[in-house]
């Protein structure tokens, strides 16, 4: 019951006892109740007193990175910019999944998967379509449903192509649109010149005019002539970030650029794993010409078109400027296979190092070379290599062997690099572990003081994927306070944290389309949103500085979090407060050592009304962080943070 709740439910009471002695007591009785009712629900005043002179350590210049994998659809049908869905029929037993047979008119058509034939010898597999029967105004041929749709814009390029075949010449040319779902038209369309007779690449263009955004779209290919055709590698593109070939999705960049992300660990996460040895990510499959990467099943139960591959990893970092952060395959699949460390374990071992060449080596080594014949001469920054992933789950206990064995070899041909375990080992002394945490908020809260007191003389630590988990597609405003909690730990503790990524980033929100709820980023095909937590991480990562400045918090509420960080060179003191709780939280805030304070600073707040407050695709903006001036600031001021918030109290100082 709250204040005003109790307040009217005491006023009746008063009416009618109005005339005794005892009716008085009991209603001074009941004041005395409400006002104890009144002072259980504001805070106690809480102090944060900071010491300017005191630094309590290094800001990791690094602490806040990415972390993807290929789930929830996070690179096909998400980041990954490519339009058509099963471009290489690799989907489907009998029937390509996502694709259907299109007979206009009375044309005559039919269509099915052939493994006898496909425009390279990796890829013996392509879909034949058989026409009886079309001409100009009948045609017929195929069409792709995308990923959930279509998305086109007004006065937009995108970009076709496909590799094709026909048994004859007469089959002619072959036109591929973008048509509504609602006109059935087409609002971009482009042909090809006639079909050859052996496998062959077609590039076409395709420009929209002024027409709305849709999503509700498909693709077309038809002929107009009799005939069969082979098709294979159908792709559309639309213009991507930085207009890179095979690139990524604008939207999505702009919203990772925003979060100002110093690494990507990549390929993942589970998905380097694979469920079998053979269903790893196997990064010479991803590289070189689309046509030749065989694809391949991903441990999330759809099929990686491997158009992500590792220079596109590569070339993702180079677009964000973020360091790679290499997570090489070390032997251990999620169904429990492992390779024995040794002999066995002895290939794998030379795959990462050929890995890492392929990444850093110039352009006269052998794999560099390979790297500068995939069209990036300039070899890739690297500083991390993490050996494996979540190895404490390989129940055969291999993984200290594995290290070792992995620890050894690359430490010998490239003793600068620093080597992650992904869980302690005793074998070696690992230069950083990996620490994964997935809890609710208020686990999240219980843990914030995890690492105040944790060896500093160990290895650095990883925390290579952490998220409050509370909220479905994407995390409400309760998982951002628990994240937000999370991150003052990891700021007064980034001496010895040096990286940290939320996982997952992505969800692509249509049905069917996530795996794994409570994501950082939603989308479908047309629009994208940043979740509470997204934005809660864009507010931290763009006010953090490079040292961590001694502070004491007493009193206050159970669900009260600081840290508070600066600018040696400007300055400028970054105080975070998280206020998790219902109630406004005053706060006495106590600057020492400070010659020069500006009495008006800037107050940075995300906030919501309760916690399942949430953005959606609808609301994409319902909570976002507001900025406004915060004026009286001295030595010692107050201030009262609003319920259910996130503040970046940013403060001049000398
Ligand atoms: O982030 C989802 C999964 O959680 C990752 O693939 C795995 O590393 C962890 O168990």
């Amino acid at each position: 019951m709250s204040y005003d709740d109790s307040a009217r439910l005491l006023w009746p009471r008063q009416e009618t006892m109005r005339t005794s002695i005892f009716s008085r007591k009991i209603f001074v009785a009941l004041l005395l109740a409400s006002a104890a009712a009144r002072a259980q629900e504001s805070l106690s005043s809480a102090a944060l007193d900071i010491d300017l002179q005191k630094t309590a350590g290094k800001v990791s210049p690094t602490l806040y990175g990415l972390m993807t994998e290929e789930i929830n659809y996070s690179y096909d049908g998400g980041i990954y910019a490519e339009l058509v869905r099963n471009r290489t029929f690799h989907q489907g037993w009998d029937e390509p999944a996502h694709w259907y047979l299109m007979q206009y008119g009375n044309s005559r058509a039919s269509m099915h998967l052939d493994n006898s034939t496909g425009p390279s010898a990796n890829r013996q597999l392509s879909l034949k379509l058989t026409v009886e029967q079309a001409d100009s105004t009948n045609q017929a041929g195929v069409e792709n449903e995308g990923y959930w749709g279509v998305p086109v814009r007004a006065n937009t390029t995108y970009k076709g192509s496909f590799y094709a075949k026909a048994d004859d010449a007469s089959v002619g040319p072959l036109t591929m649109s973008i048509v509504a779902d609602d006109t059935g038209k087409a609002v971009a369309s482009a042909t090809s010149p006639a079909l050859s007779t052996s496998w062959k690449q077609y590039n076409l263009t395709l420009t929209t005019g002024d027409i709305e955004p849709s999503a509700a779209n498909h693709i077309v290919l038809t002929v107009a002539h009799s005939g069969a055709v082979w098709l294979d590698m159908v792709s559309l593109f639309p213009p991507t970030y930085k207009n890179r070939e095979n690139g990524n999705r604008i939207d999505l960049m702009e919203k990772l650029a925003a979060m100002r992300p110093a690494f990507l660990r990549l390929p993942g996460g589970n998905y380097l794993e694979g469920e079998h040895i053979a269903e790893r990510f196997d990064w010479k499959k991803t590289i070189g010409p689309l046509v030749d990467r065989p694809t391949h099943p991903s441990p999330w139960r759809y099929r990686s078109s491997d158009g992500m591959g590792l220079l596109e990893f590569l070339g993702w970092c180079e677009d964000l400027n973020m360091r790679p952060l290499l997570a090489v395959y070390a032997g251990y699949s999620l169904e429990q296979e492992h390779v024995n460390p040794g002999p066995d374990l002895e290939p794998y071992v030379q795959d990462a190092l050929e890995e890492i060449e392929y990444v850093t080596g110039d352009s006269g080594t052998k794999w560099g070379a390979v790297r500068a014949q995939n069209g990036h001469p300039a070899p890739f920054p690297l500083d991390y290599v993490e050996i494996g992933n979540e190895d404490e789950f390989d129940k055969s206990g291999s993984y200290d062997g594995r290290y070792a064995q992995f620890h050894d070899a690359i430490k010998k041909k490239y003793p600068r690099l620093q080597l992650i375990a992904t869980t302690p080992v005793k074998s070696r002394q690992p230069d950083v572990i990996d620490d994964h945490y997935y809890k609710r908020a208020d686990e999240m809260f219980a843990f914030t003081h995890h690492y105040d007191k944790a060896d500093r003389n160990g290895p650095k630590i990883f925390v290579g994927e952490w998220a409050t988990r509370e909220g479905t597609p994407t995390p409400n405003f309760g998982a951002a306070l628990g994240d937000a909690s999370w991150m003052t730990a990891m700021e007064r503790n980034s001496d010895l944290i040096v990286m940290a990524s939320y996982a997952p980033l992505f969800v692509n929100v249509n049905p069917g389309g996530m795996q794994w709820d409570s994501d950082l980023i939603g989308y479908d095909a047309l629009s994208s949103y940043g979740s509470p937590s997204y934005y809660a991480q864009v507010m931290f990562s763009n006010h953090i500085g490079d040292e961590i400045v001694d502070a004491s918090l007493q009193g206050g509420g159970p669900r009260l979090f600081y840290s508070v960080t600066r600018s040696a060179a400007s300055g400028v003191v970054y105080l975070k407060v998280v206020n998790a709780s219902s109630a406004p939280q005053p706060l006495a805030i106590k600057f020492t050592g400070a010659d020069k304070l500006k009495s008006e600073g800037k107050l940075i707040s995300l906030s919501a009304k309760s916690t399942a407050e949430t953005n959606t695709l609808w609301q994409p903006t319902r909570l976002v962080p507001v900025e406004s001036s915060i004026r009286g600031i001295e030595a010692s001021f107050n201030h009262t943070f609003a319920p259910y918030s996130i503040n970046i109290v940013e403060v001049a100082a000398k």
